[in-house]
């Protein structure tokens, strides 16, 4: 008899922790407010550029006066704005596509807790909770071609990837998924991208997160886009 009233406790507990996450991941997002000095809207590097750059990074997804020490590890400064590795390496992407420019941001923000957002990020995978974008994406219309850069989380791409391409129609264009991971590559996010859109998607390529601010990283994205027919402009010579 205590042993069936101690295992109903247990299971009374288990339940209530996961309905207080799961309430959290859904609703307890703290809000996007000024504070956060990350990039706004659409970066041009010039009027007729037919490549554009979408990233999703969580260093600009959360709420920066508050990060604890482990998240704070991938948020970096990069010429006044805050961002993370995502965000460093769509910046050299920029640099050597003369592509625009866009981040994803949604409009609440991931906990600032390393722990906490990796519960959230979780549950948003398994209850399929698409986060709502800020709403400032620009016309996609005169680009042919979306560089997609996005962080593994849980072995795929965090779910605004999705919000961003199952609310835009990439018809006719082509996306070119890059992921930035500490150690499982491209996961299952190419696959997961191909099922939300017809676009046409390319190889995929996967940087590892300690690779993200050296010079050589240059080389394997030039050769990636190269490959891909993406004209790069390296120390003043084009490919
Ligand atoms: C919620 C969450 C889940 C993660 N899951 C994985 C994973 O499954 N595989 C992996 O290699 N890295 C994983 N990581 C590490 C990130 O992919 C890595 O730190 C990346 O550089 C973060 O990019 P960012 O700084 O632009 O957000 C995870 C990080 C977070 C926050």
């Amino acid at each position: 008899m205590k042993k069936k009233k101690t295992l109903r406790i247990i299971l009374f507990v288990i339940f209530a922790a996961l309905l207080a996450v799961f309430l959290y991941t859904a609703y307890g997002r703290v809000g996007r407010n000024d504070k956060n000095s990350v990039i706004k809207g659409l970066r041009e590097y010039s009027s007729d550029s037919n490549v554009i750059i979408v990233y999703f990074t969580g260093g600009e997804n959360m709420p920066l006066d508050k990060v604890d020490a482990v998240s704070s590890a991938s948020v970096f400064e990069e010429n006044g704005e805050m961002t993370g590795n995502v965000g460093i390496a769509a910046r050299k992407l920029q640099e050597i596509t003369h592509g625009d420019l866009y981040s994803l941001q949604t409009k609440g923000m991931y906990s600032a807790n390393y722990t906490y957002s990796t519960y959230q990020a979780m549950f948003e995978q398994i209850l399929r909770h698409r986060p709502v974008l800020t709403d400032n994406i620009p016309d996609l219309s005169k680009y042919d071609t979306i560089i997609l850069a996005y962080p593994q989380w849980w072995m795929k791409a965090p779910l605004a990837i999705e919000s961003f391409v199952s609310q835009n129609d990439l018809s006719g264009k082509t996306i070119m998924p890059l992921s930035v991971h500490f150690s499982s590559g491209l996961g299952g996010s190419v696959e997961q991208i191909s099922k939300l859109t017809d676009a046409n998607i390319t190889n995929g390529l996967a940087i590892s997160e300690s690779s993200v601010k050296s010079d050589s990283v240059y080389e394997t994205l030039e050769k990636w886009l190269n490959q891909n027919n993406i004209t790069t402009y390296t120390g003043g010579e084009t490919k």
